[in-house]
């Protein structure tokens, strides 16, 4: 999956700007708050899904403009598509994200979901080893999307009854026939609870030996990832175990039971990452995970993602690059970074991002670090 062509119109502080990415590797560089995660974040659009770095819609148009649109040419084997992400905000005729594919109308953008798929790897990822549960189960949730088009549907259904039964269990004491509504909200949250931990569990094991093996690569075999998924009840009769669990749940005021309070377990060496993994380590199991991620897309698509990596390069040690542009040998790649020295020697198209300006940047010629000076020579 390659995107051959890319225009983008009032996206955040990127005015206008017109981009023919390599097959391989393209490089965007420049000094810090310029638009290079701006234009990443554009291209990660493309899938459907929601900015991941959690921005409302109204936030990625210009400042002081009333829409921006993001159009692409993608060529997968099998087809060439052209797909336009228009962004208008709130009280507009159309707010929010809209799609077009090859001038045909698509409604939300969430609809793309599974056209054009991406994997984002940032700064922030480190969360997903470090931070909360929530991060590990978006990380889950967003592969899963892209992955299976009918996944975010479910998972939509699923909140609606979760948040009906927490406001139930909110104002239980108050509500006549609660006992008996509570069991219609058991039986619509095991239907669709155990069809989303399946899908994540299976997505996991799947997912896990992959990580497993990359990290052993990273780490020359000296040091052991292993993951699992952690579901909050075991398989089997959920509705039973919601009823069981019903007295803790009125206690607490929201139902501790189900997908919403699963987790991810990662263990390097047999102990928790979270609590006592280094930096390092930490950053090699989160690369490890993305590496996977992108090979599980690759296998069940048969259609590598294009890969998007924003500003996590010059985080890594020599070694860990070396491995990453190696493995991405060959798949469409886009890489930000304040410093393009060190993509001088590599058969990558490279970009300069100043205020929102783009422009294409011939190798060799000047110098390519991201001081005032970058275009003097
Ligand atoms: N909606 C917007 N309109 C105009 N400028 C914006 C908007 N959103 C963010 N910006 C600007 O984009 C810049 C940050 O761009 P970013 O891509 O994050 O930089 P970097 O090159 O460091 O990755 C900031 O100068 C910010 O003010
Ligand atoms: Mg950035």
């Amino acid at each position: 999956m390659k995107i051959t062509r890319i225009e983008l119109t009032n996206f955040r502080n990127i005015c206008q700007a017109e981009l023919e990415p390599e097959d391989g590797l393209t490089v965007i560089f420049g000094k810090n708050g310029q638009g290079k995660t701006n234009l990443l974040e554009a291209i990660w659009l493309l899938t459907g899904a929601k900015s991941f770095r959690g921005a409302k819609d109204a936030e990625l148009i210009q400042r002081k403009q009333q829409f921006s649109i993001i159009r692409a040419e993608i060529e997968t084997q099998d087809m060439e598509k052209e797909i336009q992400i228009s962004i208008c905000p709130p009280g507009s005729p159309k707010p929010g994200r809209t799609a077009k594919v090859s001038g045909v109308d698509q409604g939300r953008a969430s609809n793309l979901a599974g056209l054009f798929r991406a994997v984002v790897f940032e700064p922030n990822h480190l969360s997903l080893v470090k931070g909360s549960p929530e991060g590990r189960r978006k990380f889950v949730d967003s592969a899963l999307c892209q992955l299976y088009p009918g996944y975010l549907a479910e998972y939509r259904r699923y909140l609606q009854v979760l948040s009906q039964k927490n406001a139930l269990l909110k104002h239980y004491r108050r509500t006549p026939g609660a006992a008996e509504m509570l069991d219609i909200y058991d039986e619509q949250m095991a239907q669709a609870a155990q069809k989303i931990t399946q899908r994540r569990q299976d997505y996991i094991a799947t997912l896990a030996p992959l990580a497993t093996q990359n990290y052993a690569n990273i780490s020359h075999g000296a040091e052991k990832l292993e993951i699992a998924y952690i579901p909050t009840a075991p398989q089997g009769n959920l509705q039973e175990i919601l009823r069981n669990n019903r007295k803790e749940d009125l206690r607490c005021g929201f139902c501790t039971v189900g997908p919403h309070r699963e987790d991810i377990s990662i263990f390097i060496n047999g102990q928790p990452a979270r609590t006592d993994a280094s930096q390092g380590q930490q950053r090699s199991a989160v690369l490890s995970l993305k590496l996977a991620e992108a090979t599980m897309i690759e296998q069940i698509t048969q259609e590598h993602p294009v890969m998007l990596l924003d500003d996590v390069l010059s985080e890594l040690d020599e070694g860990r690059q070396q491995y990453l542009l190696s493995r991405m040998e060959g798949k469409q790649i886009f890489v930000s970074g304040c410093d393009g020295t060190m993509f001088r020697k590599t058969r990558g198209k490279m970009f300069h991002m100043e205020q929102g300006t783009l422009k294409p940047w011939k190798k060799g010629e000047l110098d390519v670090s991201s001081s005032g000076a970058a275009y003097s020579d």
